[in-house]
């Protein structure tokens, strides 16, 4: 008989409410980055996770979302027999992650839910139960996910507390500022910002938008939904940042690389448009501000606008360049 992954009295899928419904429209549309081709920026991180992970490991994959790089790794490695635990703060995506890893006995999913009294996610180390954090995880991922965090210190200290003596910490972002990025480069959010502006000025310019001006003359409105881009879009924080934050949760950076990502804007568009709200939200009004689902014809409208911004912005160029960063830490004692 084949010894288990998981330490002992582990459920790799608990019955919780998230587990139970349908999987969403919002998941399908995220989960079609796969396919797009600067998803490649995890390649660099499934070979570093092979050079790590043995038989009988568990890889934490924090924030590991509709479960593509659990997939990548699963196919990379066949042969191995490592657990890949995917925990995540968003249960459609974790839905979806169950739909792909049902009958895959080496992944298992587990929800960090918000806390309103607390006003504050769930930490790691709350959603695990006794027998799982005596045993501590061999290994932990977070790929395209840590500038998105709030509490980077808890959330750090956590990770060190269910991670064994010496387990690797595998980080990579496209939103981190890195002193040695190439030129050309983008980091791939601050596009956003980018598009917001070239969108304002195609609004003032085209009359099939002319609408929409009167929005623009009013400080009050914008400046809401420049305040909402910047929640859906986090300012990007320099690469110091998160290697001093490492250092002082205990987890300090031992390999420091990046890559030249090359996106499509053709498929940047498509995975910007689930956002739309968040990046040209202003035209017709945002439901987060007003209160008002937006109608058909005005998020037509926003992608139309949404597209021509990004030929102005990318110069009418098929692709851009970005920069990815690689980190990998070393959990102390
Ligand atoms: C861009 S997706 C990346 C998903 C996956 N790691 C990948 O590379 O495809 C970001 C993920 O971070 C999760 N997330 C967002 N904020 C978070 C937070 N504060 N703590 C933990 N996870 C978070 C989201 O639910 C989402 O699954």
């Amino acid at each position: 008989m084949k010894k288990t992954l998981w330490p002992k009295n582990f459920v790799r899928i608990p019955g919780e409410d998230w587990a139970q419904g349908e999987v969403e429209l919002l998941a399908l549309k995220y989960d079609t980055v796969e396919n797009h081709g600067w998803y490649s920026n995890l390649a660099r991180t499934v070979s570093q996770i092979g050079d790590s992970m043995q038989d009988g490991h568990i890889l934490l994959d924090y924030s590991g979302g509709t479960g593509i790089l659990a997939g990548r790794l699963l196919e990379a490695f066949p042969e191995k027999r490592f657990g890949v635990l995917i925990v995540d703060s968003s249960p459609k995506f974790l839905r979806l992650a169950l739909e792909k890893f049902r009958d895959e006995e080496r992944v298992a999913l587990r929800l960090i839910r918000y806390r309103k009294e607390q006003k504050r996610l769930d930490l790691v180390d709350e959603v695990l139960d006794p027998d799982f954090l005596a045993h501590g995880a061999d290994g932990l991922a977070c790929t395209n996910a840590i500038h998105l965090y709030y509490e980077l210190p808890e959330t750090l200290a956590a990770w060190h507390r269910v991670l064994k003596r010496g387990a690797r910490v595998f980080i990579q972002s496209g939103n981190i500022r890195n002193p040695d990025a190439g030129e050309n480069e983008w980091i791939i959010d601050e596009t956003v910002e980018k598009i917001h502006l070239a969108a304002m000025e195609i609004v003032g310019e085209e009359e099939r938008f002319s609408r929409y001006r009167s929005c623009l003359e009013d400080p009050a409105y914008m400046r809401r939904h420049d305040a909402l881009r910047q929640k859906y879009f986090l300012p990007v924080k320099p690469l110091s940042y998160y290697v001093s934050a490492l250092r002082e949760a205990r987890m300090p950076v031992v390999d420091i690389s990046r890559e030249t990502i090359e996106a499509n804007v053709g498929e940047w568009f498509d995975f910007l448009a689930v956002y739309h709200e968040g990046i040209v939200g202003w035209l017709g009004g945002a439901r987060k501000i007003t209160g008002r689902e937006p109608a058909h014809d005005v998020v037509r409208d926003r992608f139309s606008l949404m597209r021509l911004a990004m030929e102005r912005v990318f110069a009418g160029k098929p692709t851009f360049k970005t920069c990815w960063t690689y980190l990998v830490c070393e959990r102390s004692a």
